[in-house]
């Protein structure tokens, strides 16, 4: 099988003042095309610097990072913007909706780096809230939903640009169990459908839904493994 993320020998420094601290010392993994992964590890072990280098919205200090099959390490910001854009979408434990907007708006966003058309980019978002079950809430604002309907207008704008990759960073962190379950159902679907997932979780019974758990532990993987599925 294809693989998406080849990740070798990757550290992050942040500079501190004169303080250096380092949070990844060397992170090697892989993930193939259409996986589905958690990855869990104690606060501060360096899960969402790691997840934020995945994404393309941070550089590793060093080491290399291949995302299907492209070399990553040598692109400008630029090139690694339209990287992001064009492969990875993300949902986030706080969701990350932009207030002002409605669910409409929001899910549009992403598109405006794409080249549609308005009639478009309202006809491609509508589906993907259509799909999120959100048809009656498109002109919603944020503060006129739910947690659990905020998250699913995440999701749906993390998926209108149809990306191979999708990064969650803690995503049912604010939510409550049921609306947690229904979150992982929705993610679990689109792993179905083919789409490579990683999660970044605290609780175990969202890992057990993934298919393998990669474990940190102060910047450091120290297991990965399948859970049997
Ligand atoms: N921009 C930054 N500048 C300095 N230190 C940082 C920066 N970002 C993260 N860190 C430090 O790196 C370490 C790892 O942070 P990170 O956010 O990756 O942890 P995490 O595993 O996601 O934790 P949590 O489970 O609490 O979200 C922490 O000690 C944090 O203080
Ligand atoms: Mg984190």
């Amino acid at each position: 099988m294809a693989i998406m993320i080849a990740i070798a020998g990757i550290t992050k420094t942040f500079h501190l003042g004169e303080l250096d601290v380092s949070v990844l010392k060397g992170i090697n993994f892989s993930v193939e095309n259409g996986e589905y992964v958690a990855i869990m590890g104690a606060s501060g072990s360096g899960k969402s610097t790691l997840m934020n280098i995945i994404g393309c919205l941070d550089r590793p200090t060093s080491g290399s990072y291949i995302l299907d099959g492209r070399d990553l390490t040598t692109l400008d910001d630029d090139e690694l913007a339209d990287i992001r854009n064009q492969y990875i979408g993300f949902v986030f434990q706080q969701f990350n909706l932009l207030p002002r907007l409605t669910a409409l708006e929001n899910v549009m966003l992403p598109m405006i780096y794409a080249d549609v058309s308005r009639t478009e980019r309202i006809e491609s978002a509508t589906e993907a809230l259509e799909k999120m079950g959100l048809s009656d809430r498109l002109n919603n604002r944020p503060n006129q939903l739910s947690g659990g309907q905020q998250q699913r207008v995440a999701i749906a704008r993390a998926l209108v640009n149809n990306p191979a990759l999708v990064l969650a960073d803690e995503p049912t962190g604010a939510l409550d169990t049921t609306t947690s379950h229904e979150i992982m159902a929705l993610l679990t679907k689109l792993n179905q459908n083919g789409t490579t997932i990683a999660i970044v979780t605290h609780d175990p019974t969202v890992a057990a839904q993934t298919k393998r758990i990669i474990n940190m532990q102060d910047g450091v993987i120290v297991e990965t493994g399948k859970i049997g599925k």
